[in-house]
């Protein structure tokens, strides 16, 4: 049985897998809802997008994703309230990026419509799997890929647009404890660090591990030239709090633009906040530490939202950072999650809602 919504065909599962998950118990990104919204280019362009149940995807082997790693994606959130009503956050901010990364991997870019009707409409065939718990949401993962098959290196013909949702708690649960990468980089000048693409991510696992080994949660990324500036940490963007000020690194082109990035900045600078966008050094924030004026630093994305760092290591040495109880980490959280929520007036227009 098929039906149309905003011009998205609609092709129903014919069973639902919502009563086997404990929405009390969400771990984050591991299980996906009945539906998901699927199109394809091929023929120079997009086909109509349709809501279809979820299901494995079917490739050939020399599908250019496999071999050139043509990929991107992104990463927002759908968050219920109170009375039920479904709210986005600044939707066509992650559709710009999905597109910006698209033109920096050669990939074909998407028209808005159908991102934005694809998106919405999926989101009401799955209304019920948006959780209404504190702390949860429904993770959107859009994604793109090459399908075109050939091992001839270059761009692919054909491709596939996908959105998944998976019905999440909390990322990172308490503070991470961080090393700051003196040897691996995240990115490099004129390469792709500013795009969401899939080895970006795949080539930080290995360093990430290591780090692991040495009992940290997260790798703080630095310059790839000299390994003296703050860049990221782990997957999402950094803060640091000298004394009353608030820091971040300018983006560039081995920063992602994060939305959280920005949305933090805009509601510091409401609050009254000092914030400063310039290149942070390790070299400051360790004689920060030193000399007791590093107050916070946290990371700051769309699945854990605000994450405090509880301590950092440097050259064989761990630095720990205090414990506030008015944290700019956590007033900054409340005010953004409030908005969210829709537990808070919007001054700013950032709230969607998903009718
Ligand atoms: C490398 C990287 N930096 C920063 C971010 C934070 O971006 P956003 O706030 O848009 O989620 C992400 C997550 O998307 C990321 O993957």
């Amino acid at each position: 049985m098929e039906a149309v919504m905003n011009n998205v065909t609609i092709e129903k599962a014919k069973t639902s897998k919502i009563k086997d998950v404990d929405f009390d118990n969400l771990s984050f990104g591991s299980i996906y809802t009945d539906h998901m919204l699927v199109c394809d280019y091929k023929n120079g362009q997009w086909q109509a997008p349709k809501v279809v149940p979820y299901q494995p995807i079917t490739l050939d082997p020399s599908s250019k994703i496999f071999h050139y790693g043509q990929s991107i994606f992104e990463g927002m959130k759908a968050y219920k309230d109170e009375s039920g009503s479904v709210w986005l956050f600044r939707p066509l901010e992650n559709f710009k990026r999905l597109n910006k990364s698209a033109k920096r991997m050669a990939m074909p870019e998407l028209p808005e419509s159908y991102f934005m009707d694809g998106l919405t409409t999926l989101l009401q065939v799955d209304s019920d799997w948006i959780p209404q718990s504190a702390g949860s949401s429904l993770y959107i993962r859009p994604f793109m890929f090459a399908s075109g098959n050939g091992f001839h290196a270059s761009p692919a013909d054909e491709y596939k647009f996908i959105i998944a949702l998976a019905p999440s708690g909390s990322y990172f649960s308490g503070k991470v404890k961080v090393l700051i990468e003196k040897q691996y980089s995240r990115a490099a000048n004129g390469g792709v660090g500013f795009a969401k693409t899939g080895g970006n991510y795949a080539g930080q696992f290995y360093p990430t591990r290591l780090a692991a080994e040495k009992g940290y949660q997260q790798v703080i990324w630095t310059d790839d030239n000299n390994h003296e500036y703050i860049e990221e940490a782990g997957a999402m963007n950094v803060f640091v709090r000298i004394n009353d000020m608030l820091l971040t690194a300018p983006t560039n082109d081995r920063i992602l633009d994060g939305i959280t990035r920005k949305s933090i900045l805009d509601i510091a600078k409401d609050e009254g906040i000092k914030t400063e966008i310039r290149k942070v050094s390790v070299k400051e924030v360790v004689e920060a530490a030193k000399n007791g004026s590093l107050k916070e630093m946290f990371g700051a994305g769309t699945a854990a939202v605000v994450s405090p760092i509880s301590a950092f290591g440097y050259e064989g040495v761990d630095y720990d950072l205090p414990e506030l109880e008015d944290s700019y980490a956590s007033l900054l959280k409340k005010r953004i999650t409030d908005i969210q929520y829709n537990r808070a007036e919007d001054k700013f227009g950032w709230r969607h809602e998903v009718v």
